[in-house]
């Protein structure tokens, strides 16, 4: 399997845009400064990017604090908020193929996946959240005495929305939907390794006819653009998603302002396979459940529990199925598997597949570098993984699974629960009674049973302990952009 970069079927997308959007213009830095965006396939830079810092972010939120408070964005029906998303959902639809190429350049994902994933549920995500626009709405409240008390949903104001490489379309949809039916205004700071389709998707707000300020886009980094959105104090809200030390350095800072925060961060989820399942369903979700996206999901099923009395022909099936992974050029469309985003991943990856080999696991296949250009990695298996190893207890997210064997239910229970991370689980039965026993019994934002990876723009996603805080998604991610006010009124 080595990574030979045949000639693409998809045809390379030109790159746009490259500056920063605030208050509807685009503008370079005030600094002047850029940053080179690298293809993760070649190593070769793609473009250079205006880099916002404090100063852009500045002139971003001033923007966003303008467009929330005056003009016509707080003056606008309801309903022709969501008007504007159904459009904007309409310019991604006709611009599908662009957007996907881009997202294949930019973070090196196959365009299989950009095409069959990404893009449809991005389109879906911001179709789900235009039809909330006029149904968000408040109670009235039967209280003691002579007054009428009612509740509005008002928009948090300001969201300053921090967002990393692994699904960058798809994350600016799960966080632009919903403030924007809320009626809240944006400053989005795109993940550094992943800049160029935020700009392109600002382009097209601009197309639909967001009015200036409302979304605004400043590419930089965490150190400088991201912490400066958090500490300004003319933002009401941030929305993160990353790594959970991030998000405590982030609410750490947070605290100051004491801007309402959700996080939606990593995970080592468990993927129980019990002997009586469908072995086969369970192979496919066990390889898909950890490799899609090169295994940069946070909810990649990164512990595979199998019952022992099966694990041998689990495993055998399974290491058949994941040599069949075709990994190369991610634009050609028989590729699964693409580079890793970038250098510091794909070092992180491979430090945890040598200490695998060192703590005593055993590499069934992969196990290192494919090919000697781009950051691809071997799809790696390791089996005789046990709890305490780094392979069993920390979020690599690359593509490298660890086998494990269990023997009943309460025990793999509590070693799936032995994590500080509670973002996902997944279940394999034909046990309805074992199914509800994972389903209620692990402590995790989400559980599949018989399936994996199934997500829906209407079902809230989340994590429990460190994987996260709040739900984005369905009717619960409007909470995180809204505020409630209680109206009481004397009646005479
Ligand atoms: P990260 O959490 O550092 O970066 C995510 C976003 O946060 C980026 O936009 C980044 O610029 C920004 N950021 C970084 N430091 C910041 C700060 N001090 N203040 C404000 N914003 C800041 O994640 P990174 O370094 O890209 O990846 C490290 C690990 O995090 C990965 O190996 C993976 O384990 C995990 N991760 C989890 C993700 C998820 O979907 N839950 C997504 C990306 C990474
Ligand atoms: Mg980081």
């Amino acid at each position: 399997m080595t990574a030979t970069l045949t000639a693409p079927v998809t045809a390379r997308p030109r790159v746009r845009q490259t500056r920063l959007l605030i208050d509807g213009q685009w503008r370079d830095s005030v600094s002047g400064k850029t940053f080179a965006t690298i293809d993760p396939a070649t190593e070769m830079k793609i473009a250079d990017v205006a880099e916002g810092d404090r100063t852009d972010i500045d002139l971003a939120v001033k923007a966003a604090r303008k467009a929330f408070e005056t003009g016509p964005w707080p003056a606008m029906d309801a309903r022709h908020r969501g008007r504007l998303l159904y459009k904007l959902a309409d310019l991604i639809e006709k611009n599908k193929e662009e957007l996907a190429a881009l997202e294949t350049l930019d973070n090196g994902k196959p365009i299989k996946d950009s095409l069959a994933a990404d893009l449809p549920l991005v389109i879906d995500c911001f179709r789900y959240y235009a039809g909330w626009a006029d149904k968000i709405h408040g109670q009235v409240i039967p209280v003691r005495g002579n007054y009428f008390t009612y509740t509005r949903r008002e928009p948090v104001g300001v969201a300053g929305q921090i967002i990393p490489w692994n699904f960058p379309l798809l994350m600016i949809a799960w966080k632009w939907g919903p403030a924007l039916a809320a009626g809240c205004t944006i400053v989005l700071k795109p993940a550094e390794q992943t800049p160029l389709t935020a700009l392109r998707l600002g382009e097209l707000a601009m197309e639909a006819g967001f009015p200036a300020g409302v979304i605004n886009i400043v590419p930089g980094f965490g150190p400088t653009a991201g912490a400066a959105l958090v500490e300004h104090p003319g933002v009401d809200k941030i929305a993160f998603t990353g790594e959970y030390r991030t998000a405590q350095v982030i609410m750490k800072a947070a605290s100051q302002t004491l801007k309402r925060v959700t996080f939606e961060l990593g995970g080592k989820s468990p993927n129980v396979v019990f002997a009586d399942a469908d072995l086969d369903a369970a192979v496919e979700g066990a390889h898909f459940g950890l490799f899609f996206n090169q295994g940069q999901c946070c909810c990649a099923g990164s512990r595979l529990f199998i019952e022992e009395s099966v694990h041998d022909e689990f495993v055998a099936k399974l290491l058949h199925s994941v040599k069949k992974r075709k990994i190369g050029d991610p634009f050609d469309p028989a590729t699964d598997q693409g580079p890793q985003v970038d250098k510091a991943q794909y070092d992180k990856i491979l430090h945890y597949i040598e200490a695998g080999k060192k703590e005593g696991a055993r590499c069934l296949t992969g196990g290192g570098r494919d090919g000697d250009k781009g950051f691809f990695i071997q799809p790696t298996v390791f089996d005789n993984v046990t709890d305490k190893m780094s392979i069993a207890t920390d979020e690599i997210f690359g593509p490298v699974l660890s086998v494990l064997k269990f023997r009943d239910i309460n025990e793999v229970v509590d070693r799936a629960n032995n994590t500080f991370y509670g973002l996902a689980a997944a279940v394999w039965t034909r046990d309805v009674g074992k199914a509800h026993a994972i389903a209620h019994r692990v402590r995790a934002g989400t559980v599949w049973v018989n399936c994996y990876d199934v997500f829906d723009a209407a079902a809230p996603f989340g994590g429990f302990k460190m994987s996260g805080m709040g739900r984005e998604l369905g009717e619960k991610g409007l909470d995180n952009y809204t505020e409630v006010k209680t109206v009481v009124i004397a009646k005479d």
